[in-house]
């Protein structure tokens, strides 16, 4: 719709957001099976510009749960002119468990399978450090798995 492109008929970044945030979400509720809040967004790349009419699909998938957290990593893919799905963006957002009154609460692990889906997982705990560690709320040096990327 032309309210959602810019000058250059392209979907705005924060329209893109917002519809991977709301997939996101729908990913982390099934998982959950509780309320679900955006804590985080951990990763944005608009790799590929999507133009007006361009049909877009938007695939969240849980790559690992924490204790009341976990991450979704949201592929975005665009057909083109054969029909073939080319990835466009990804995302990276971390949702948190909640109950009624906003109260972080327990969720059940995941047992990842594909190569892909084991991948993502180890990476999601460094993922998850150096987020806390930008936010202020965990210290450099506790960050063990983070900081044997350097090693
Ligand atoms: C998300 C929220 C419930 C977390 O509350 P909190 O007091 O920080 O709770 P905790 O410190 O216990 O953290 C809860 C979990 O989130 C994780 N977390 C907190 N901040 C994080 C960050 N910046 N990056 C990654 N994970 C983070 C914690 O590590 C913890 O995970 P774990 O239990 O799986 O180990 C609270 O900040 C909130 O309600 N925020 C607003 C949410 C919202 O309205 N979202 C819509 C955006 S407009």
């Amino acid at each position: 719709m032309p309210g959602e492109t810019n000058a250059l008929n392209n979907l705005f970044g924060g329209e893109l957001l917002a519809r991977m945030d709301r997939a996101a979400s729908i990913s982390a509720r099934r998982h959950a099976e509780q309320i679900v809040v955006t804590s985080s967004v951990n990763n944005v790349s608009f790799g590929k510009a999507i133009s007006i009419g361009t049909t877009v699909t938007i695939e969240a998938k849980v790559s690992r749960a924490f204790t009341t957290s976990m991450e979704v990593f949201i592929d975005v893919w665009v057909d083109d002119e054969s029909g073939k799905k080319i990835k466009a963006n990804e995302a990276i957002y971390t949702f948190v468990a909640v109950d009624s009154s906003g109260k972080p609460t327990k969720i059940d692990k995941i047992h990842p399978e594909t190569e892909e889906e084991k991948k993502r997982y180890d990476a999601a705990l460094r993922r998850k450090q150096l987020s806390l560690v930008l936010a202020g709320k965990m210290k450099a040096d506790d960050a063990t798995e983070l900081k044997a990327l350097f090693s």
